[in-house]
């Protein structure tokens, strides 16, 4: 079988399993076809490492909107929440390192507006929110989000007169109070409605309002406990929210329906990033799944169309949530909402402090599974962008400001909007040894003017940022193990989450040669690993793998899963077979003996100190549930903070500008069912367990991390 028959796979009734099927049908090499394969890219790269400016990174990012930088001692300071501590709970409750406490901040159903008098969902079995209830509540599926302290706009103000940032003016930044951007990713039917699928648009409408993002006031009390506070800007925001379009794409007819209809909403919204102008960047992942048919398979308007829905991964049923069945726009082939579709898979920005401002998609950051946004400001005052497209098989972006942004919100336009998208190849050049996990790589722009993208139809910048992942094929992306998040470390320096890549069902062989070859660096790789990249300059990076998750484990990796020393023997289309060595799945045995385990990164987050705090999304091994685990970035040491609970997942980090108050969610507890955990409420085997925020401080008020 080739990877061509592989193709798309467009049938999925599984929720939140898609991104581990791949709809990338492109013969483009994957990470592991170029490390192991040593293929030279040293023509490309010529003149352009020689131009590289050794002053282009710029300094740390001050996303954090933080002027307390003071922190001293080890990096790491903490005693780490011990595997016996952290199995003892039993998956039923959030367990952390002794020198920690948490507690619990709007979980699902909880008000927004605490002075309104809407009935708040509690987790009781027998009934669910209403529609109207669950709008004025926060959602479900908590994720990506970011603490905005309450007088930042106020001190942006004065930095724009002086037009750079004041760091001594930013330590007087509030942490006691601001608005929480929050992501509602998703939430199941039986979880949401407390049932398999809507019976009426009256159900969809209660699971459309679950979806979407809050914009939350909160603040400390007199004991210290974080709470909701009544604001005029906190808001829902869902798929039936009006919204504005900017960019190459926004009076696209790509995007124009017959029914004439304003464009609404969000959906799937993952993880996020803040802006150095002090807003919020949404992130639209599988939006696919939420659209079908209901007269079979769906149809493009024209050849481009069809080709990109395959290449989204829509279906007749997408993920089963029935959206399409009573709400037309959700109908690929209902002929009055055609390009409906093409409406999501933006980065959605919002404003946290403006509540009459429409959220804007900004479409010259490419329409794909936008995972997460990192935004790191260029010493030329530029701000690039990096932007994991989420799928088995998908790429690493990047969108770069043509103009500092300073000029650019001064001239009352968006950095956001006029700017270069860009897809990753990477390569195993620079005089580097082959299967050592580093090299070198291109960022390549994806324009119209590029032949190989104006070729395959795309003559236009709006169909190329609206079919962003099709142009990315006909440049040769790089395939990657599933990029999540995103973050910027204190070198500039990029991290990305590449969670795992089980390729169990697609050992294809193409050409005599192994498509599906490991040496990114392992063979179905169930653990994940995070890469870091550095840009030389802006059409340059270097990379190299940060950690293989696999190294934390303490087991015999010969004996262990998805652990391959010796290569691995597949047959080629004639059913010979042919042996792969993988030069680089060298395994090392962790200092602590595999105490500090952990698999399947997904949300991340670099802190000004030199800290990466690293979220998982996946069967934890040992058993163990999902984890929050910090590293000291130089030293690669890194420890167990936090663990979640049975089938939940660790989402969202973000802190206050002081750095002594961390904030991060459980996501899906239990899947929603009460018999594996009842969170955050105590056990007792029936109450629905609830996505939730949990607040997390040092017992001695320290740096959250050290
Ligand atoms: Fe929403 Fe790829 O996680
Ligand atoms: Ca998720
Ligand atoms: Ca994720
Ligand atoms: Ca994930």
């Amino acid at each position: 079988m080739t990877i061509k028959d592989v193709q798309i796979q467009t049938q999925s009734t599984q929720i939140d399993d898609s991104e581990n099927v791949s709809s990338n049908p492109t013969d483009n090499p994957s990470l592991q076809d170029i490390v192991s394969q040593g293929l030279s890219r040293r023509n490309i790269m010529k003149g352009t490492l020689t131009a590289a400016a050794a002053g282009y990174l710029a300094p740390a990012p001050a996303l954090a909107y933080g002027g307390k930088h003071n922190s001293w001692g080890p990096l790491l300071d903490f005693r780490p929440l011990s595997k016996a501590d952290a199995v003892a709970a039993g998956g039923k409750t959030v367990t952390v390192s002794m020198d920690y406490d948490y507690h619990v901040l709007i979980p699902w159903g909880s008000r927004i507006d605490p002075k309104s008098n809407v009935q708040e969902y509690n987790g009781e079995p027998d009934r669910r929110p209403t529609s109207a209830e669950q709008e004025e509540l926060i959602g479900i599926g908590h994720d990506g989000m970011w603490f905005f302290p309450e007088n930042l706009p106020k001190i942006l103000r004065i930095e724009s007169r002086f037009r750079r940032e004041l760091p001594r003016l930013r330590r007087y930044l509030s942490d006691y109070e601001g608005m929480l951007c929050i992501n509602h990713e998703f939430g199941t039917n039986p979880h949401v409605l407390g049932k398999g699928a809507p019976e009426s648009l009256e159900d969809v409408r209660v699971s459309q309002a679950a979806h979407g993002v809050s914009v939350v006031a909160i603040c400390k009390n007199y004991q210290g406990r974080w709470e909701v506070t009544s604001n005029k800007n906190s808001r829902r925001i869902t798929v039936n929210t009006p919204m504005h379009v900017s960019g190459p794409a926004a009076h696209s007819p790509l995007l124009e329906n017959g029914a004439g209809n304003p464009v609404l909403g969000t959906v799937n919204n993952c993880g996020s990033g803040p802006t150095p102008w002090g807003t919020y960047i949404t992130c639209e992942e599988n939006f696919n799944g939420y659209f079908g048919t209901n007269n079979g398979d769906p149809q493009g308007a024209d050849e481009l169309q069809s080709a990109a829905l395959a290449r989204y991964g829509f279906s007749d049923n997408g993920f089963g949530y029935g959206w399409h069945v009573f709400d037309e726009r959700f109908d690929l082939n209902n002929p009055n909402y055609k390009n409906e579709s093409n409406r999501f898979g933006w980065c959605v920005e919002i404003d946290p402090f403006d509540g009459s401002r429409k959220p804007v998609k900004r479409t010259a950051m490419g329409r794909f599974k936008h995972e997460a946004v990192a935004v790191k400001e260029l010493k030329s005052g530029r701000v690039a962008v990096y932007m994991g497209d989420d799928q088995r098989g998908d790429y690493c972006y990047k969108y770069e400001s043509k103009r500092p942004w300073r000029e650019e919100i001064a001239r009352g336009r968006s950095p956001l909007d006029n700017g270069r998208l860009y897809v990753a190849v990477f390569a195993s050049d620079l005089n580097l040894e082959v299967g050592t996990g580093q090299g070198v790589g291109e960022w390549v722009e994806l324009t119209y003017k590029d032949p190989r993208i104006a070729e395959i139809g795309l003559d236009t910048q709006d169909k190329v940022v609206t079919y962003a992942r099709l142009a990315a094929d006909a440049v040769g992306a790089t395939k990657m193990d599933r990029p999540e998040w995103t973050t910027i470390g204190t070198k500039g320096e990029v991290f990305w989450t590449l969670t795992n890549n089980n390729r169990k069902d697609q050992l294809a062989v193409k050409d005599g040669d192994v498509e599906v070859n490991e040496a990114n660096p392992i063979f179905d790789h169930a653990d994940g690993h995070i890469l870091r990249t550095k840009d030389l300059n802006r059409k340059v990076f270097k990379w190299d793998i940060y950690i293989l998750s696999r190294n934390t484990r303490a087991s015999d990796p010969g004996t262990g899963p998805n652990l391959i020393e010796d290569g691995v023997e597949v047959l080629d289309d004639m059913g010979n077979p042919i042996r792969v060595d993988y030069e680089f799945a060298d395994y090392e045995a962790p200092d602590d003996g595999g105490e500090n385990v952990f698999t399947d990164p997904d949300a991340a987050w670099a802190d000004p100190f030199g800290r990466l705090f690293i979220g998982t999304d996946g069967g934890q091994p040992d058993g163990l549930q999902d984890q929050l685990v910090v590293f000291d970035v130089k030293s690669g040491e890194y420890r167990r903070l936090l663990m979640g609970v049975n089938s939940d997942e660790i989402t969202g980090i973000t802190t206050t500008p002081d750095y002594r108050t961390l904030f991060t969610n459980t996501q899906h507890p239990g899947n929603g069912n009460p018999a594996s955990t009842n969170f955050p409420a105590p056990d007792d085997g029936v109450t629905i367990p609830r996505d939730c925020t949990i607040v997390v401080t040092r017992k001695d008020g320290g740096i959250v991390g050290s």
